[in-house]
């Protein structure tokens, strides 16, 4: 293909205006494809059915066209905004480019850092009309804060662990608006973050508790977005065993997302007011390492039975709650690839969404229309006494035999501060892809960046 290709939709007058395009699309088979009319290379899109237009599948259409001409090395696409949005006429004009310059730049990510023979290769996007500008470049904020919650999560464990994630952190927020607030291993002891000093103990690396502080308007009520960093998760004493581990780099899925979603929110210029608490550390078995029976105390007076070391992320996420107390946090959201269960239960599609359900049912709008798809799930009360322990105040795993994802949000609940209103957000399904489609790679998604920025600006307003 040529370095420059236009980009049309099948519905568009030029079209049908066109005795040779006319025949071309009469056959097209696939969801866009390309060909060359007097000299240009045009990449036609099939007409999007009516009762299909919605701004994932625009998310997911630029996608797959960004990652077929990026992959042909074409330098540049062009399309006019007047034709993405007369393509979806049924949907808001501005949402639509923003929705395709998303798609586009993710639909194009790659991850290639450890491929000698590979450099990382995007199809420039050039949108024709000025007052697609805005639109556009919000597109391009949004992926690029979720690319960097990808980037964290495709990282390797030896590179990114509880010692350098601060320091990755601190990098990439240089110049921007966020503060970024390192909490060592000394200050862990001080603190008492006894769940994350615990959970550490197996690891060559210090835990570390990193906090991410954006003032966009201070008058705004405090939202303290709660991100697991499992930087590796091999199980600890209770060692996961078989198949391939490798995905377990990304138990720090939680960590990305509230990183992205302050990205998001820094770039942006949101009126809101948020921090981050991200507490970091590794799940390694070695002679050090927490033994199953032990107890942890908690600042807060709460004891903690350590019934699996692999029921690890609780154990950190407890003093992340906590400590969103000693902030004052008005809001509090936790996200976590939190347990095997919630993939049973809602599949690779979609993450489940605990706490209050009015509450809820105002993120899954929120996930509905930006692509990070999540379902409000129960806190069953009848579970809640399976977490009893026969001497602490309670166990980290439940005694039941299922509903593994409602009796760990059911533990987090008794860590979270009583003037705060909570949601637990369990992202272990929509961790990774296994192949590329629409505007995912294969392997780490970014979820949760534009759910939990969207969110935070939803509740501020
Ligand atoms: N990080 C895992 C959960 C997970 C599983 C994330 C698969 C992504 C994909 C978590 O720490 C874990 O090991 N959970 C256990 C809890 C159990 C021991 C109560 C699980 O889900 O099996
Ligand atoms: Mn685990
Ligand atoms: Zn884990």
């Amino acid at each position: 293909m040529s370095n420059e290709v236009k980009v049309i939709f099948a519905n568009d007058p030029f079209v049908s205006e066109n005795a040779a395009v006319k025949k071309f699309v009469a056959n097209q088979k696939a969801e866009h494809s390309s060909v060359l009319i007097e000299g240009t290379h045009y990449i036609v899109v099939k007409e999007c059915k009516e009762k299909e237009m919605t701004l994932e599948k625009v998310r997911a259409t630029a996608g797959n066209i960004a990652r077929d001409v990026s992959a042909q090395k074409v330098e540049t696409a062009i399309i006019e905004d007047g034709v993405i949005s007369n393509a979806y006429a049924k949907l808001d004009k501005g949402l639509v480019l923003t929705a395709f310059a998303e798609g586009w730049e993710l639909g194009s990510y790659q991850f290639v850092t450890y491929k000698s023979d590979v450099k990382a290769f995007q199809t420039q996007l050039t949108v024709v009309g000025d007052e697609a500008k805005p639109f556009i470049e919000a597109g391009k904020i949004r992926a690029a804060a979720t690319a960097f919650s990808r980037d964290l999560m495709n990282e390797v464990s030896n590179v990114l662990n509880p010692e350098t994630f601060p320091e990755v952190l601190k990098k990439n927020f240089e110049g921007t608006d966020v503060e970024v607030n390192v909490l060592d291993k000394e200050n862990l002891e001080q603190m008492e973050m006894n769940g994350v000093l615990t959970v550490a103990r197996g690891s060559v690396y210090k835990p570390s508790f990193v906090e991410l502080v954006y003032r966009g308007d201070e008058s705004k009520p405090l939202v303290a977005l709660v991100g697991k960093g499992v930087t590796f998760d091999t199980g600890g004493i209770s060692l996961k065993s078989g198949k391939d581990l490798s995905d377990m780099r990304m138990d720090m899925g939680g960590a990305a997302a509230v990183s992205g979603a302050l990205m998001l929110l820094a770039k942006s210029k949101a009126k809101v007011n948020v921090v981050a608490l991200i507490p970091i550390v590794e799940n390694m078995p070695d002679n050090t390492s927490v033994l199953p029976g032990e107890v942890i105390k908690y600042k807060n007076g709460l004891t903690v039975q350590v019934g699996n070391t692999d029921a690890e992320g609780r154990l950190i996420l407890a003093d992340a709650l906590i400590r969103a107390g000693e902030w004052k946090a008005e809001y509090i959201v936790d996200i976590a690839t939190l347990t095997g269960a919630i993939v049973n239960a809602l599949g690779t599609e979609l993450a489940g969404v605990f706490g209050d359900y009015e509450f809820s049912a105002e993120m899954k709008k929120i996930g509905d229309q930006n692509g990070d798809f999540i379902w409000p799930m129960p806190l069953v009360e009848a579970y809640d006494k399976s977490l009893d322990s026969d001497y602490a105040d309670m166990n980290n795993i439940s005694s039941l035999s299922g509903a593994g994802s409602i009796t760990a949000g059911l533990f987090l609940r008794r860590f979270v501060p009583k003037e705060s209103k909570w949601l637990h957000v369990d992202m272990a399904g929509m961790m990774s892809k296994n192949s590329a489609t629409g505007y995912y790679a294969k392997s780490a998604t970014g979820y949760g960046v534009r759910l939990l920025a969207d969110f935070t600006t939803h509740i501020s307003n």
